[in-house]
């Protein structure tokens, strides 16, 4: 899955799924460079660059020069930054542009951002005429750890967070560290709470890395940062390339969305971007798992105090309906024959599938997380 290319100064993780396999490269610096990997991987000649507003001064430029210097054609549209770019308006103006542009289906969409980019323009790629060729250059740790990697593209519904949407894969994923620099530290902090799924799900000695390691990776050390990255695609390519389309195993990238997904779509006053939902979604898991007795107290304690110690939430302050989440929740895209699919951590590294939670079970899950977490 790993493996070294001499062309390429930095680390490279393989998503394989037969002919729609890609590499993800990992550096630092590597973002003026990215058209020589672009030429190698993606056979257009075209690149429709979709960016927000907050990444587009700051990387846009470097992206298209590095393009030209390899005498390929570019435009570039951006959006407003944030979840409410995920929307059908939104998109609607995306086609609109593909038409100025007179994009062709030879043509590749280019993500430059974070999830929010990625999952937006990677919709607008498997969408327009058909489907155009698609590439990711994640600018947010939640999108280099994550979002850019499987293929899941899609905007949210009023009524659902990421309902409408298809899976989609990119042909490559360019990752350049160094863009964490400008990243605004909380957005920072999503990106560890989808580290730490990762590591509950997949691996307790990354687990002990992370807990070891809180000042590196919050102060943002180049080797550590890189490391970090690396480990997150090797668990999260592992597990889509055994199973592209969520049949089964996938599902346990899920750990804290259920929750975290009902969060983000009633709750949204309260303005949790998606990662601490996320954070706050494992301390629901944690709890239901205790109760069920999947989990013993002493992980269930570490895990809670490494999300602390990386500062994201483990309580919601203020009161929550959380009858409101429960009915959000039953519209998650786990939900079959009106059960709502579990994942709950059985240990630090492993975790299952539990599908008979009763409501009242979750509804205390939910309830407990108006209290401080000690
Ligand atoms: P985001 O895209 O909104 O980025 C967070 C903020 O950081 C934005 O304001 C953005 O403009 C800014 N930003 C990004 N890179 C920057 C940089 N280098 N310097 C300065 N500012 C920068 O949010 P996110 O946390 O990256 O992604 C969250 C989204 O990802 C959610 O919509 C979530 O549903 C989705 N997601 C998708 C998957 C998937 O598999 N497709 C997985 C996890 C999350
Ligand atoms: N973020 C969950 C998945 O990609 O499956």
């Amino acid at each position: 899955m790993h493996r070294s290319d001499p062309k390429f100064q930095g680390r490279i993780v393989h998503v394989n799924l037969g002919r729609r396999s890609y590499p993800i490269y990992i550096g630092s610096h590597i973002l003026p460079d990215f058209g020589p990997f672009f030429t190698q991987n993606c056979p257009s000649k075209h690149a429709i660059v979709v960016t927000d507003d907050n990444v587009k001064p700051i990387y846009a430029e470097m992206l298209l020069n590095s393009l030209a210097e390899q005498n390929l054609e570019s435009h570039l549209v951006s959006v407003p930054p944030g979840e409410s770019s995920k929307q059908m308006a939104v998109l609607e103006h995306l086609y609109d542009k593909m038409f100025d542009f007179a994009a062709e289906r030879s043509d590749c969409v280019i993500a430059l951002g974070g999830g929010v980019i990625g999952d937006l323009a990677g919709f607008l790629a498997a969408t327009f005429k058909r489907g155009l060729n698609f590439v990711q250059v994640p600018t947010s740790l939640l999108a280099m750890v994550d979002s850019s990697i499987g293929g899941k593209t899609g905007i949210n519904h009023p009524r659902g967070k990421n309902m409408i949407g298809s899976f989609y894969q990119p042909k490559m994923v360019f990752a350049d560290t160094d863009t964490l620099k400008t990243l605004p530290p909380r957005e920072l902090g999503c990106g560890l709470a989808e580290t730490v799924k990762h590591a509950i799900i997949r691996d307790a000695g990354f687990f002990a890395t992370l807990e070891q390691n809180t000042q590196a990776v919050t102060t943002l050390q180049k080797n550590t940062l890189i490391d970090l990255v690396e480990r997150n695609c090797q668990i999260k390519a592992a597990v889509v390339s055994a199973d592209e389309h969520e049949a089964g195993l996938r599902g346990i990238l899920n750990l804290g969305h259920t929750v975290g997904h009902a969060i983000e779509t009633t709750l949204k006053n309260l303005d949790f971007h998606h990662g601490e939902a996320v954070s706050l979604g494992i301390v629901a898991a944690l709890r239901l798992a205790l109760s069920r007795k999947l989990l013993d107290e002493r992980s269930a304690q570490k895990i809670l105090l490494l999300l602390q110690k990386l500062q994201l939430p483990t309580h919601i302050q203020g009161p929550i309906n959380s009858a409101d989440l429960y009915q959000a929740m039953l519209q998650d895209k786990k939900v079959k024959h009106g059960k709502i699919n579990f994942v709950l951590p059985t240990g630090i590294g492993s975790c299952d599938f539990i599908n008979d939670l009763s409501e009242p079970e979750i509804l205390t899950a939910v309830d407990s997380l108006t209290q401080p977490a000690t």
